[in-house]
């Protein structure tokens, strides 16, 4: 089933046309930028090639080694194609592949991602899942994207030490929620709408898309993107979602 991608376009918002065009700006530059970024990972992927095949002559620990490291850089540079090929279909009057999915499903993948960056800070990175959740309809590889976006920002907002907490719930009969939550910086009021803009960001090398485009997507399945920060104690991103329609005869 397919589902039209424009509907946050249709947003009742101050200076319309002026936020038309930016999108319409952007939309441009990902495209460029996904072209910019398939034709290295192409290089990658063949010298990664190159390399496992001059290591495997190596001793037998250093190819059991390199057999598993070449395993997560391969998975990755495939994730990372599927993730350019998605959004130079988001770019264009595309729509959405969407199939029912499993909230906690995206969830527990998103967390397998991101364990071993978390544990590296030192990050104690946690999942409390509501059993019995009603399905999705989503597109799974753009709703992962927004997770996997809201994650890396808590683990990025925590200093070693910290927590950050994924929860799933359901809302009402009709509704999910993931949400994520970090004891980090947390967020000044004043920030709390600019962070949704392209290119704001506080990092240094940070792009500042993240948010944007974990907003696009929730908007665009029919879903909501809530912030609930206390500057000093941390954040909390609570992303909803429609539950699946059920099917009517
Ligand atoms: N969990 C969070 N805690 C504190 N600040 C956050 C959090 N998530 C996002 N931000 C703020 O929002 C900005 C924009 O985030 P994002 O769009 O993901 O871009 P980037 O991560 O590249 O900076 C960040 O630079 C940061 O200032
Ligand atoms: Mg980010």
């Amino acid at each position: 089933m397919n589902m039209a991608l424009d509907k946050a376009a249709s947003l009742p918002v101050a200076g319309e046309d002026a936020q038309e065009e930016k999108r319409h700006l952007v939309a441009r530059l990902l495209s460029h930028l996904a072209h910019e970024i398939r034709n290295p990972l192409s290089a990658l992927d063949v010298h990664v090639q190159l390399l496992e095949e001059d290591l495997m002559t190596g001793d037998t620990g250093l190819r059991q080694r390199a057999a598993d490291r070449f395993q997560i850089i391969r998975a990755e540079i495939r994730r990372l194609e599927n993730v350019v090929t998605r959004f130079l279909q988001l770019a264009g009057p595309s729509v959405l592949e969407v199939l029912p999915q499993s909230l906690n499903g995206l969830v527990n993948q998103t967390c397998d991602l991101l364990e071993a960056d978390a544990q590296e800070r030192g990050i104690d990175l946690r999942m409390e899942l509501a059993p019995d959740l009603p399905p999705v309809e989503g597109d799974s590889i753009l709703l992962t994207q927004a997770l996997i976006n809201l994650v890396i920002n808590a683990l990025q907002a925590s200093s070693a030490n910290g927590h950050v907490w994924v929860r799933t719930r359901k809302i009402g009969t009709d509704q999910v929620a993931a949400e994520i939550t970090d004891d980090g910086q947390g967020i000044q009021p004043e920030d709390q709408l600019k962070i949704f803009e392209p290119y704001y960001t506080t990092k240094p090398g940070g792009n500042g898309l993240g948010l944007w485009i974990t907003q696009q997507v929730v908007r665009a399945h029919g879903g909501t993107l809530r912030i609930d920060s206390e500057p000093g104690r941390g954040s909390s991103f609570i992303l909803t979602l429609p539950v699946q329609h059920p099917v009517t005869a």
